[in-house]
């Protein structure tokens, strides 16, 4: 394409446009009606996408709504089948899932956060799921877990107090007590199991298969021993972070429930609840997931400060 100076009187490229625009006004109804017609097209093709790509959700606990108690049954998997006479007295004849808003305070819940935050500050994954680990000392640090308590010694110092640990302790044994009164277990037969832990969820992209949070899962598949998860929300949903919902899988519509500091819920691990967490889109999630097993031989004990 070649340029030219434009000469004084010639018209410029935007009156030439206007002097075209004007000529097409020969027809304005046409035109309107056509470029309605665009209009409307193009916004069905968006609706269209949007459609497919938002899902629609249940809602079982909102951050809104403040829940004393909230038990929704669903119908036990057969994964239990086999384990129904050995483990007798502990096994789900009923399953379902449990919201209680006031078994352990938002006060205890804001301790635990600052535990959590202490603990995870000596170490943190590279992607976006990081664990921390009382009983086993496990914690993520990279793209690997290290042992907290030796980098305790190594670094020469001391980040939890026995206070941490009696606060962690005596929520965990409220939860245990809650869930064996919920599904009628007798106390003795229901065991505190492994991995039990702090988790923290950030937008960071995964570096490992440790940081997908998001796949769908059932509990008793991944971990083999739970038979009872129980999960209490040290952060919040909406104003912490956003995203991260946790959200139970059905055949009809998914369930979501949002976090809130100190929102207790907890839900039988077979297959009839499949779950997973939703991809935070901004902030950090703090959780504690505190695991339960009926079989005698894979119960851990309290952690300790060492
Ligand atoms: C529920 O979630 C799963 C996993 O993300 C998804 O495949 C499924 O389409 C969702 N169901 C509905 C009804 O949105």
């Amino acid at each position: 394409m070649t340029t030219r100076r434009r000469k004084a009187g010639e018209p410029t490229a935007q009156k030439r446009e206007a002097h075209v625009q004007e000529e097409e006004g020969d027809r304005p109804y046409t035109r309107v009606l056509l470029q309605g017609a665009l209009v409307i097209c193009s916004l069905l093709v968006i609706r269209t996408f949007v459609d497919f790509e938002e899902k629609e959700y249940g809602q079982l606990a909102t951050i809104n709504e403040d829940i004393p108690h909230r038990f929704i049954e669903v119908g036990c998997s057969s994964d239990y089948d086999k384990e129904k006479v050995m483990f007798k007295g502990c096994i789900p004849s009923i399953c379902g899932r449990v919201i209680m808003d006031h078994i352990v305070t938002r006060e205890e819940a804001a301790k635990l956060l600052d535990v959590a935050k202490k603990g995870l500050s000596l170490g943190g994954s590279n992607g976006g799921a990081s664990i921390l680990d009382l009983h086993s000392g496990a914690l993520s640090k990279g793209d690997k877990f290290v042992d907290i308590f030796s980098l305790q010694k190594t670094k020469s110092i001391n980040i939890f107090t026995e206070d941490d640990f009696k606060l962690y302790t005596r929520v965990k044994d409220r939860i245990q007590h809650t869930i064996t009164a919920e599904f009628g277990i007798p106390r003795e037969k229901l065991f505190l199991t492994n991995p039990t832990f702090f988790s923290q969820m950030t937008t960071k992209p995964a570096q490992t298969v440790h940081d997908e949070y998001w796949h769908p899962h059932v509990d008793k598949e991944t971990y083999g021993s739970f038979h009872y998860t129980s999960l209490l929300y040290l952060s919040e949903y909406g104003t912490d972070f956003k995203g991260g919902r946790f959200v139970f899988v059905d055949k009809d519509i998914n369930k979501t429930v949002d976090p809130k500091r100190g929102r207790l819920s907890f839900f039988t691990s077979g297959s009839e609840n499949l779950h997973y967490v939703e991809k935070l889109t901004s902030g950090t999630r703090y959780a504690i997931t505190v695991s339960f097993t009926c079989n005698p031989q894979r119960a851990i004990d309290d952690p300790t400060l060492r």
